[in-house]
């Protein structure tokens, strides 16, 4: 498992010291804290769930049209920027590929929230719900890393679900060393997500709650056209949802290809540089 290689940067999430291996747990040698590994995976959280494992069961036990053309199954709601996604790196686009070029396999490389993506080789998946790619189960408020021990973290489209988001960048720049540096990802104008979800960022609303970071640089990494193109999808899909499968799957099927023509608007550049409606925004920052 890809997080055995880090061992000695794991610490108790409760105070903080070092963690002694045992066969099926981590256990703290400080305090009476006790992790379980299961299934090879260690799990620093007990009861708290993002209610995403819901999202995704839901999604693959859906049949018919209404799940083959839902934003979450077949119909992709937005196109990246440069969007690079292959099979089992959902998101992954041009600004997060140059993010991850900074590092080596030497470097702790953690991907919070991850999912069940995994991004490169040596990333470390975290997330609350167990995921096949995930490596270690934690919250993004309470991660098991002694302070300064990461060189790079990823929260891509995570954030926005947290009920306090500074307590995940509090956390982030803990972990993260000196030097080290953090990829920030958040819609702004974009429909609700599936699950629990909970806030929204401009562009310099995400370089306000990064603000203890340099800024190395930020972008908008879903277009306009996109944005337009979800947000008819959410609106069509919110009206047939309950419509007898009959009228249901013409409806759909009618909808995607609005939707797929509207996002061909993202090729449209806009005329000023100071805009006003997008879909998501990214920002980099190192930890001086
Ligand atoms: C919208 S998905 C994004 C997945 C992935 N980052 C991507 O961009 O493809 C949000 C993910 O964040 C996870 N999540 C929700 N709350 C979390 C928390 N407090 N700490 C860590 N992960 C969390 C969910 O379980 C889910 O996998
Ligand atoms: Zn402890």
């Amino acid at each position: 498992m890809n997080w055995e290689r880090w061992q000695e940067f794991l610490t108790c999430t409760s105070c903080r010291s070092n963690l002694l291996r045992e066969d099926d747990a981590l256990r703290c040698s400080s305090c009476a804290a006790t992790y379980l590994i299961v299934n090879g995976v260690p799990h620093f959280l007990n009861s708290v769930r993002s209610g995403y494992a819901d999202v995704y069961h839901a999604r693959s036990v859906r049949t018919g049209l209404r799940g083959l053309f839902s934003p979450s199954g077949f119909f992709s709601a937005a196109t990246f920027v440069d969007d690079r996604q292959q099979a089992g790196q959902q998101n992954f686009h041009g600004a997060l590929d140059r993010f991850l070029k900074n590092f080596s396999t030497h470097d702790l490389v953690v991907d919070v929230g991850s999912g069940s993506r995994r991004l490169t080789r040596d990333i470390l998946n975290v997330d609350v719900e167990a995921f096949p790619a995930v490596d270690m189960v934690a919250g993004g408020d309470a991660l098991p890393f002694a302070s300064g021990a990461v060189s790079g973290v990823v929260l891509q489209s995570v954030v926005e679900l947290a009920p306090n988001p500074r307590s995940f960048i509090d956390e982030i720049w803990r972990v993260l060393k000196s030097g080290g540096l953090f990829f920030i990802e958040a819609p702004f104008v974009f429909p609700r997500h599936n699950g629990p979800d909970n806030y929204r960022w401009t562009q310099e609303g995400l370089a306000s709650l990064c603000c203890g970071f340099v800024k190395v640089e930020s972008g908008i990494s879903i277009e306009s056209g996109s944005a337009l193109g979800a947000a008819v999808f959410a609106f069509g899909d919110e009206r047939f949802c309950k419509w007898p499968p009959i009228l249901r799957g013409p409806a759909y099927a009618s909808l995607w290809m609005v939707c797929s023509l509207v996002r061909q608007l993202d090729r449209w550049p806009a005329a000023s540089d100071r805009r006003s409606l997008y879909g998501a925004a990214y920002f980099v920052g190192g930890k001086s």
